[in-house]
């Protein structure tokens, strides 16, 4: 009989003989466009830090005012006594930034999905997710034990086509990402909202990727939509999920919607209300990046630029892209181990860009996943336009397999 260890490295070996074994590199520096990574000086394409926030003097400032004015910790759970004057604040300044009724925040957006998930569904209802949903919607999901379906990526009609199937539900809710994690699309969000109203069920929308980088004031998915025109409200779309860890540059996460539903999840999301809240200067840091958010305009405006000649040069290059107007570009190279080999060459030059490979993304599908900050200087840029070109030779041939 194998030990509990052997059984455990049994798994490990399987997964390494797949090239699907994982590895954390430590950072040396702070994060940012230029970074040290297991020692080596690397310009990296590697981070969510989309507006080049995490080190901001004004953030990092908020956050020692934050830790000389509240201390490290908060010391509790907010429903203990763990809910201090940043929290609160944050919250009532998210809520106006988002144009919803009321916000709460979460130490994390896996908590925020899971606990929104998990309180508002159970066996009586039905959750339909986008079958490209970051794992945290999809966990949240299955967590809740409602009836759960996937629909093809992006594809409303057979959205429609599932919820016209459904007669038997308390709840149906439609679950999708605003900007897509590892591939950087959009979601439509007037279809969405369309398909989902005809057949009376719920939306909520995880922006996790949107907020701060889309929309002239940096409102997300939404604003970016709202900016043509589309109606988009609390009533239509119910329930909208943004996190701190990306274009924030922090950590932490908020849901916005009703004053309804933020009050059911302050009295019944259990992983709302067993959680020590985030540090108070954590959450000063954090309202210092939403003041910057919505005043940096040229942040945005910058980052198109880089996207729009990126994806002109990959394009040159005959590489393989998925349709991203985000931050967020996805060479497909499709082979898990020539997906390595590409993130090696490029490491091999100095340039961080990171392999995704299954399960993160469908099989197949194994790509560089290359991300933009508003801090990238033309010189880091045009480094990696050069190492493209000097690589993508090795590349094209895998994307057509
Ligand atoms: C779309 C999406 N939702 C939620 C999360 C989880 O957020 P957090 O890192 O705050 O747990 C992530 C990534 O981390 C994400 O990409």
């Amino acid at each position: 009989m194998k030990s509990f260890r052997q059984e455990l490295q049994l798994a490990l070996d399987e997964r390494q003989k797949n090239a699907l074994f994982r590895r954390r590199r430590t950072l040396y520096s702070p994060q940012g466009t230029e970074v040290i990574l297991d020692g080596q000086h690397v310009t990296s394409f590697c981070s969510n830090d989309y507006l080049g926030l995490a080190d901001h003097p004004d953030v990092v400032e908020a956050f020692h005012q934050g830790l000389n004015k509240f201390g490290a910790g908060s010391g509790a759970s907010h429903l203990v006594s763990g809910h201090l004057v940043p929290h609160e604040l944050l919250e009532q300044e998210l809520a106006a930034f988002t144009g919803r009724s009321a916000a709460l925040v979460f130490s994390s957006g896996y908590m925020a999905n899971v606990g929104v998930l998990t309180t508002l569904l159970d066996n009586n209802d039905v959750v339909l997710e986008d079958r490209l949903n970051h794992a945290s919607l999809l966990d949240g999901g299955l967590f809740s034990g409602a009836r759960f379906k996937r629909f093809a990526h992006l594809d409303t009609a057979a959205l429609e086509k599932k919820l016209s199937s459904i007669h038997d539900a308390r709840r149906k809710l439609v679950v999708a990402d605003g900007v897509f994690s590892m591939d950087g699309e959009i979601a439509a969000l007037p279809e969405l909202i369309r398909v989902t109203s005809n057949h009376n069920g719920l939306l909520m929308i995880d922006d996790a990727h949107g907020i701060g980088v889309l929309g002239k004031n940096g409102g997300g998915t939404i604003a970016h939509w709202q900016e043509q025109g589309a109606k988009i409200d609390e009533d239509n779309l119910q329930i909208l999920i943004g996190t701190f860890g990306k274009a924030f540059g922090a950590s932490g996460a908020f849901v916005a919607g009703s004053e309804e539903l933020i009050e059911t999840l302050i009295q019944f999301c259990r992983p709302y209300i067993y959680t020590t809240a985030i540090s108070p200067a954590q959450a000063e840091a954090v309202r210092a990046s939403l003041k910057i958010i919505q005043k940096d305009n040229w942040r945005r405006q910058y980052l198109a630029q880089l996207i729009k000649r990126f994806r002109a040069h990959c394009e040159d290059l005959g590489l393989t892209m998925i349709p991203s107007s985000t931050p967020i570009q996805a060479v497909v190279i499709g082979d898990v181990s020539k997906t390595i080999q590409a993130s090696e060459q490029l490491m091999h030059e100095g340039v961080f860009v990171s392999a995704i490979r299954p399960p993160t993304v469908p099989a197949g599908t194994a790509r560089l996943r290359v991300t933009f900050s508003a801090l990238h200087t033309e010189s880091q840029f045009q480094k990696l336009l050069d190492v493209f070109e000097k690589y993508a030779h090795c590349w094209v041939e895998d994307a057509s397999e």
